[in-house]
């Protein structure tokens, strides 16, 4: 699969975006505020923040806000993505958030990390996704 190719103005941008959503995160237990951003494929910016809860088992990641906000503005897939910490470094998905991610990105969608412009296969290999529901479901219906 070829990987979309982002200039570096755009990564600039996206990083300033997640900085930026970062400052708003709302994280009273851990006091670890993350940040996310994504180009989508139709050039809008989505971005999102982490959200904690007096349930600690409820928070939601920053990843999480931002697919809230990808299918709240109009949908579609993200093509570049980057998230960072309160002091602006650049951070990886959690586990639960590469699948979440993996569900809503683009073919080839690129991820800035702090080893570098790495894929999901990277993060994610050999990933179970909505394929192997429709898969299944075709086999059951033959
Ligand atoms: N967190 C994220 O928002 N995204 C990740 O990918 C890693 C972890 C948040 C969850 C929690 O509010 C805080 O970071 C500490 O784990």
């Amino acid at each position: 699969m070829v990987s979309a190719v982002i200039d570096e103005d755009t990564w600039e941008s996206l990083r300033k975006a997640a900085r930026e959503a970062m400052a708003r995160a709302y994280v009273p237990y851990s006091k670890y505020p993350v940040g996310a951003a994504a180009l989508v494929d139709d050039g809008r910016v989505v971005v999102g923040c982490n959200v904690e809860n007096a349930s600690y088992g409820l928070t939601l990641c920053a990843e999480c806000g931002l697919v809230s906000s990808l299918f709240a503005t109009g949908g579609g897939h993200l093509v570049a993505f980057t998230c960072c910490d309160q002091f602006g470094e650049k951070l990886v998905p959690c586990g639960r958030c590469r699948q979440l991610l993996r569900e809503h990105a683009a073919p080839g969608m690129v991820l800035d990390m702090p080893l570098g412009i790495g894929t999901m296969d990277d993060i994610l290999p050999q990933s179970f996704g909505p394929e192997h529901l429709n898969e299944a479901r075709k086999r059951n219906n033959s």
